[in-house]
C-alpha cells in the first residue's frame, strides 16, 4: 500500500471533546500510525516563544515551522514523549498556557500552510489516525470516516482539570471553564481552517459516556466502513 491510499480516519472536534484519548485508543486497536495536530500548533508557538518570535507574526512563525526537528514517542511508560529540537517538550506544550499560545498562532494562514505538508506526512500503510480541528475538512478530505467529536462544555472543562491534575500539572475549574469558552470561540470564527464538522463527518456526542464506549463506536463504524 503506498502513502496515498492508506485508510485515514479523522478525528475533529473542541477541546476537551476527548479527541486526544479516543484517537490514541483508536489508533492503538488498530495497530495504525497517530498524527496528534494540536501538538504541531503548541510545537510551533512554544518555538516561537523560544525563538522571541512575535505570536501574531505569521511569516516569521512559518518559517519557524518549516524548519522544526519534531519527534513523537513514548516514554517507557507507555506515556507520549515530543522533542522539539532535540529537547524533551512532553509536558511545556501541554499546559493551557501553550493551548492558548497554540490557538493564537493557529488563527494564522501561512503557519497552517507551513504545517499542511508535514501533516499529510504521517499516512502510512497501514492507516492513519488524525486527530485535530481541520483533519477532515482541510488536510484529509479524502479520509474513509470521518468523526466530529463533542461533549457538552461544562464537560470538556472538568476533562481537562482531571488530565491536567493527573500529569501534576497546575490546573483551576473555573478558569479551564474560561479559556474553554474562549478558544472555542477563537477556533470556531477563524477564517482560514474553522472548526466545523466535515458535511460527511459522523457527530459523535460524548457527553455521559466513556472513553471505552467512544472508542467501541468509532470501531463499529471503522469495521462498518472500511
Ligand atoms: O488539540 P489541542 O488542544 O492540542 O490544539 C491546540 C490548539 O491548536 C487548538 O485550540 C486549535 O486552535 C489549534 N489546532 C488547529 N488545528 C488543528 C489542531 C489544533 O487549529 N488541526
Amino acid at each position: 500500500m503506498t502513502r496515498t491510499n492508506a485508510p485515514i480516519i479523522t478525528i475533529d472536534g473542541p477541546s476537551g471533546s476527548g479527541k486526544g484519548t479516543v484517537s490514541r485508543a483508536v489508533a492503538h486497536t488498530l495497530g495504525w500510525a497517530l498524527l496528534d495536530s494540536g501538538a504541531l500548533y503548541r510545537l510551533v508557538a512554544l518555538a516561537g516563544r523560544k525563538a522571541g518570535v512575535d505570536l501574531g507574526d505569521g511569516q516569521g512563525l512559518a518559517a519557524l515551522a518549516t524548519g522544526l526537528d519534531i519527534r513523537f514517542g513514548a516514554n517507557p511508560a507507555g506515556g507520549e514523549q515530543i522533542w522539539l529540537d532535540g529537547q524533551d517538550v512532553s509536558n511545556a506544550i501541554r499546559t493551557e498556557e501553550a493551548g492558548n499560545d497554540a490557538s493564537r498562532v493557529a488563527v494564522l494562514l501561512p503557519v497552517r500552510e507551513a504545517l499542511l505538508e508535514r501533516q499529510r506526512r504521517f499516512v502510512a500503510a497501514p492507516g492513519l489516525v488524525a486527530d485535530g480541528r481541520d483533519m477532515g475538512t482541510v488536510v484529509f478530505p479524502q479520509a474513509q470516516l470521518k468523526i466530529f467529536l463533542i461533549a457538552e462544555p461544562g464537560e470538556r472543562a472538568l476533562r481537562r482539570y482531571k488530565q491536567l491534575k493527573e500529569k501534576g500539572l497546575p490546573a483551576s475549574l473555573p478558569r479551564l471553564s474560561e479559556d474553554i469558552a474562549e478558544r472555542d470561540r477563537r477556533d470556531a470564527s477563524r477564517a482560514v481552517s474553522p472548526l466545523r464538522a466535515s458535511a460527511d463527518a459522523v457527530v459523535l456526542d460524548s457527553t455521559g459516556m466513556t472513553i471505552d464506549a467512544v472508542v467501541a463506536r468509532i470501531m463499529q463504524l471503522a469495521k462498518d466502513r472500511l
